[in-house]
């Protein structure tokens, strides 16, 4: 078992697509291990994302990401990072394979539904910026 980190964003939030998401991860066999709805403020976006401080999407990214509601969650199987990224599909909908979540519930490539981690490292740091230890385990140790 290893973990990721996914987040529902703001678009999939608002569209009422949440619900789907979530169910479309669990068929694909994952297993939640926490999560919450939040509402992102302006610095933690912009902490989130430092990686892409500079590029010209981070603005607007920022701002999209705080418009409303999202739903940070950290899914558990094996190879999660990998699987998850081959379930929700490229970054651009119009790019994702048929059938991934991006290409099902996506709206264009910055608002495309769901954030996953890239790697294990960046899912241990992304899952400690909404976790704390306590609520990853105490349900399950
Ligand atoms: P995510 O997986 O959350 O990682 C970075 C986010 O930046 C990405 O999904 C998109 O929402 C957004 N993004 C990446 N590239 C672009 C782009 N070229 N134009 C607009 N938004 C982008």
């Amino acid at each position: 078992m290893t973990q990721t980190l996914a987040i529902i964003k703001p678009d999939a939030v608002a569209g009422g697509k949440a619900g789907s998401i979530l169910a479309h991860v669990e068929a694909a066999g994952f297993t939640v291990r926490a999560l919450r709805m939040t509402r992102l403020s302006v610095p933690q976006a912009e902490a989130f994302y430092a990686v892409h401080r500079g590029r010209p999407f981070y603005g607007s990214l920022c701002r999209f990401m705080t418009s409303g509601p999202c739903i940070p969650m950290v899914l558990a199987r094996a190879d999660a990072v990998g699987q998850l990224r081959r379930v929700i599909g490229a970054t651009d909908p119009a790019e994702a394979a048929p059938g991934t979540v991006r290409r099902l519930y996506a709206e264009s490539k910055e608002r495309n539904a769901i954030h996953a981690s890239d790697s294990d490292e960046n899912a241990e740091r992304e899952i400690a910026f909404f976790f704390s230890q306590a609520e990853r385990t105490e349900l399950w140790e």
